[in-house]
């Protein structure tokens, strides 16, 4: 289908990743330090530590927000990411600390990186794991609600008893309407990022748009892709009728944070 001149497509996560938002991710979270640290608080607040077979799995690992507190925690992490210059961010900041493998080169390290989709995250697993988190709205990146009960699914049976799994969305079931669409993500001396979103059934239209400062211009770049608008109600349902239990389901600012256990 032809494009109106100036229009911008929907594209894949992948792409998005790779044409706007890997170069700016770290920055828009607050910086790396600031997120390993509240992310190491997130696991200690709720006891989150290695006590059996100390094997976790970070779906959408990222840059390393997760794995890194995680493998400070005790866990070896497999850290799965369609991303490669996120996961190449992820090995430098493990490196510094001694905390990162390449498939088939170290031994004694505690994160491996793995660049795939993470739907296909049960062929790099040879063994139950103790731990699976899929965190900060990657499973809103899945293509359909399917995919997101394909991951709940694959991730009860790769669990060890007592396993447990951990989850953090947006919940984007209720529609914001007008201006209020228009999200002022974080901006700086040197970078504008704002966010457009388009509401659909089952998805939104995700428009990025971030103003980068070179010399004395701001330079555009802008991308859009989807998110499925999961509800918290409707993934503790799929939950609960996969055999999880569920000991933690709550909301802040948005962001639905939910623990299930095996
Ligand atoms: C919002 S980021 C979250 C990253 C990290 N968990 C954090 O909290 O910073 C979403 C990540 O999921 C990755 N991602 C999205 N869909 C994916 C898929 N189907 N398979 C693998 N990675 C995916 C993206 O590349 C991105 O790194």
């Amino acid at each position: 289908m032809l494009l109106p001149a100036g229009a911008v497509p929907v594209v894949s996560v992948e792409e998005h990743y790779e044409s706007l938002l890997s170069d700016v991710y770290t920055w828009l979270m607050g910086g790396f330090d600031e997120a390993k640290s509240s992310n190491l608080a997130f696991f200690k607040n709720r006891h989150i530590a290695s006590s059996s077979s100390g094997i976790a799995l970070d779906l959408g690992a990222g840059s390393g927000f997760q794995s890194i507190p995680l493998a400070e925690l005790g866990f070896n992490v497999t850290a799965i990411d369609l991303s490669q210059k996120l996961l190449g961010e992820l090995r430098t900041n493990a490196t510094s600390q001694s905390l990162v493998t390449m498939p088939s080169i170290a031994i004694n390290k505690s994160i491996t990186t793995i660049n795939d989709d993470i739907l296909n995250f049960k062929d790099h697993l040879s063994s139950p794991c103790e731990l699976i988190i899929c965190m900060t709205d990657t499973i809103t990146y899945l293509k359909s609600k399917q995919d997101a009960l394909t991951i709940s699914q694959d991730s009860f049976s790769s669990l060890e008893a007592g396993g447990k799994l951990v989850l953090t969305f947006r919940d984007l079931s209720a529609e914001l309407k007008d201006t209020d669409r228009f999200i002022p993500v974080r901006s700086d001396e040197n970078i504008i990022f704002t966010c457009f979103l388009e509401y659909e059934p089952e998805t939104v239209k995700i428009h990025d748009i971030v103003y980068i400062k070179k010399q004395d211009s701001w330079v555009l770049n802008k991308s859009c892709y989807r998110k499925i608008r999961l509800s918290a109600e409707w993934v503790e349902e799929q939950l609960a009728v996969i055999g999880f239990s569920i000991e933690e389901s709550s909301n802040s600012g948005g962001f639905q944070t939910i623990v299930a256990v095996k």
